[in-house]
């Protein structure tokens, strides 16, 4: 992965981004208080509005979407049992092994063409017979990161979760980037989530908090969650520095996102029709390059273009992701998409 050079256009993550200055003197005149103890002000505030977004009875703030992922995982399924995930999943890939390690559950990888896991492909999954594992839970991406931002259409959501109703089974909603698919579907985050038992969301992605994420769901589950988040060691004290934050990005930064993907399919746009980069259109704010000149690797790529001024990061051996953000100007998006039709036509 190149490390940050300054002066470089970083298209890394939507993660890099640093809070404006608006954003910062929210920070500093938050109420403050004790959030073991007595409830701090800020911080329900906020987990009340997130509440109200995803159309759930209530929220809690963790510091990370792993560790809000991870609870979810905990509270929805038995140890020895499997949770369905789509194969490309964060919950598989990037959380450490978090579901076996913490919660004591393997996860059952479904294989899909494009990312969207569909009803049949799950009811497939659902496997009966004595001999195999019981499923205890469902776990969706949407968008889905390593599916180049892809958003799940609402009436293949609407039949997944007809299912897991059909089941018994819960439903977690990895919604990361849900305002990302809010914003693409042209739909209030509450309809993007609605019917599944949780739903996870970060503001340190796309909506530029330095720090955070919440769980929302019904209120018996949330309460469940705050006493795993405290085993988790996520519970915390002033947090209504950073909740200041994420009340600042609620009300400033999610419809801006459009602006993001305009600029990812700018960037897709230029670089069409390239000989040694083949573009994946986006769905969102992330684009999948798919190196295709003989030879070229994606660390090869990426140092050549990290040395000119761009940064992505790997996605296998020979696919490279851009993720654009509030950081990222039209301008910087339009200079880095020449850099790397330069850089990898070489
Ligand atoms: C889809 C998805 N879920 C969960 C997470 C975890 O968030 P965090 O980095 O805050 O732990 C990420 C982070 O990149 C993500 O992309």
């Amino acid at each position: 992965m190149p490390v940050k050079r300054e002066g470089a256009i970083d298209l890394r993550s939507d993660t890099v981004t640093r809070p404006s200055p608006a954003m910062r003197r929210a920070m500093a005149e938050a109420v403050v208080g004790d959030d073991i103890l007595d409830g701090d002000p800020t911080t329900r505030l906020l987990e009340q509005k997130i509440a109200e977004l995803c159309g759930k009875e209530a929220a809690l703030f963790f510091p990370s979407g792993t560790q809000a992922n991870q609870t979810a995982v905990w509270l929805h399924t038995e140890r020895g049992t499997e949770l369905v995930l789509e194969a490309k999943a964060h919950l598989i890939h990037y959380e450490k092994a978090g579901v076996a390690g913490l919660s004591g559950v393997q996860v059952r990888p479904v294989e899909t063409p494009d990312g969207v896991l569909t009803a049949d492909l799950v009811s497939a999954a659902l496997r009966g017979s004595v001999h195999e594992p019981t499923v205890s839970a469902v776990a969706v991406e949407n968008t889905h990161n390593g599916a180049g931002g892809k958003v799940m259409p609402l009436a293949v959501w609407d039949d997944l979760i007809g299912l897991v109703r059909e089941r018994h089974l819960p439903l977690h909603l990895d919604g990361a980037r849900l305002w990302n698919a809010a914003i693409a579907l042209g739909q209030p985050p509450a309809r993007v989530a609605r019917g599944s038992s949780s739903v996870s969301v970060c503001l340190s992605k796309g909506l530029g908090c330095p720090v955070g994420s919440c769980l929302a769901g019904d209120q018996p589950l949330i309460d469940r969650a705050r006493a795993v988040r405290r085993r988790f060691g996520g519970a915390m004290r002033q947090s209504g520095i950073l909740a200041a934050a994420g009340l600042y990005a609620l009300e400033h930064n999610i419809e801006r996102l459009r602006d993001d993907h305009t600029n990812a399919a700018l960037l897709a746009r230029r670089l069409e029709g390239h000989r040694s980069v083949r573009p994946l259109a986006p769905d969102t704010n992330i684009v999948m390059l798919d190196l295709v000149a003989p030879g070229l690797s994606s660390d090869v790529a990426l140092a050549r273009l990290s040395e000119a001024g761009v940064l992505l990061s790997p996605y296998g051996p020979a696919r490279l992701r851009a993720v654009t953000h509030l950081d990222v100007t039209t301008e910087d998006v339009e200079r880095a998409a020449g850099i790397i039709a330069q850089v990898l036509g070489e």
